[in-house]
């Protein structure tokens, strides 16, 4: 591996990096984080992810810990270094490091840390084929719209679903509708042709994927209708994909036992998907051009 890391402050090799056995991240799961898409080394949606870490931040009373351009500088900066084309890069910001007690102490430094990760994004099995999405319980707590670090419910649905052979999962609420996939935002296309994805409250995690999407929709005139389905919807739904900042937008092929459509990504499903990836890529070619 040999990658450069950023750790408090510093850009280490990997094997460098070191946190506090008492940082109330590792402790508590007292932190959040923020995944950003690279494509042709350049951040896709990053705006939209910083303003999510604002949020995130401002809910737990963390204060920001740098001002938001220094954090997109450390970004580029290990994009950069490490000769990122396509990937991930992953920004973690925890409370700080105080001894055990649930009440933490005010005005603790937050520990900041961020690593890419290059990993094919496009063109993948996934993306041209389309993936198999089980269904499960949501087992996870009430401020799901917080992105924090605690995704013990998350690991524990993925794990399930991939020992039954599914590519990833769709967790269902206590409300009898699907609240999003495990790391993912989940839309169905019904058979009138209608796109639909539950409205951001409290129960997700508001994706800046589907933020990008709906607006990038809205810009052409398709309409997407910010409401709740079932997994009954979801199985008889003509088509169904997901999005986030590692999938863009990702078709869904099969959901529990039931096929989707011809068990092919739905037309809808590839024109979005085109859509996303196209402006995506234009951003980041402009900002290639723009630079100095
Ligand atoms: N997860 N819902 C949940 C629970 C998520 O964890 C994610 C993203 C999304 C999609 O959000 P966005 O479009 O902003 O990536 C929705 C990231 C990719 C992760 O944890 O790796």
């Amino acid at each position: 591996m040999g990658r450069i890391v950023y750790c408090q402050g510093r850009f280490v090799p990997e094997d460098q990096a070191r946190v506090s056995i008492f940082d109330r991240g590792f402790l508590f799961g007292d932190a959040v984080y923020e995944v950003t898409a690279v494509l042709n080394g350049s951040m896709i949606d990053n705006d939209l992810h910083m303003a999510r870490l604002e949020r995130s931040l401002a809910a737990l009373n963390i204060p920001m810990p740098m001002p938001r351009a220094e954090i997109e500088r450390v970004q580029a900066e290990l994009i950069g270094r490490n000769g990122v084309r396509e990937g991930t890069v992953y920004l973690q910001v925890s409370r700080g490091e105080a001894d055990r007690d649930f009440v933490y102490p005010v005005d603790l430094p937050a520990t900041v840390i961020a690593f890419t990760q290059a990993r094919r994004l496009t063109g993948t099995k996934g993306q041209t084929e389309g993936v198999a999405v089980d269904l499960a319980p949501d087992p996870r707590w009430a401020r799901r719209d917080i992105k924090t670090t605690m995704l013990l419910g998350q690991v524990m649905a993925k794990v399930e679903a991939r020992k039954r052979h599914f590519d990833d999962v769709w967790l269902v609420g206590e409300d009898g509708f699907v609240t999003e996939g495990a790391s993912s935002t989940a839309f169905i296309v019904t058979r009138d042709g209608r796109i639909r994805t539950r409205a951001n409250s409290q129960t997700v995690l508001a994706g800046c994927t589907r933020r990008a999407l709906l607006r990038l929709c809205e810009e052409e005139g398709t309409s997407i209708e910010e409401e709740p389905f079932t997994p009954q919807d979801a199985q008889s739904a003509a088509e169904a994909f997901l999005t986030s900042a590692s999938s863009f937008v990702m078709p869904v092929v099969r959901i529990g036992d039931a096929t989707i459509g011809d068990g092919r990504p739905g037309p809808l499903t590839r024109r979005l998907q085109a859509l996303y990836f196209d402006t995506a890529l234009g951003t980041a070619a402009s900002r290639h051009a723009a630079a100095p």
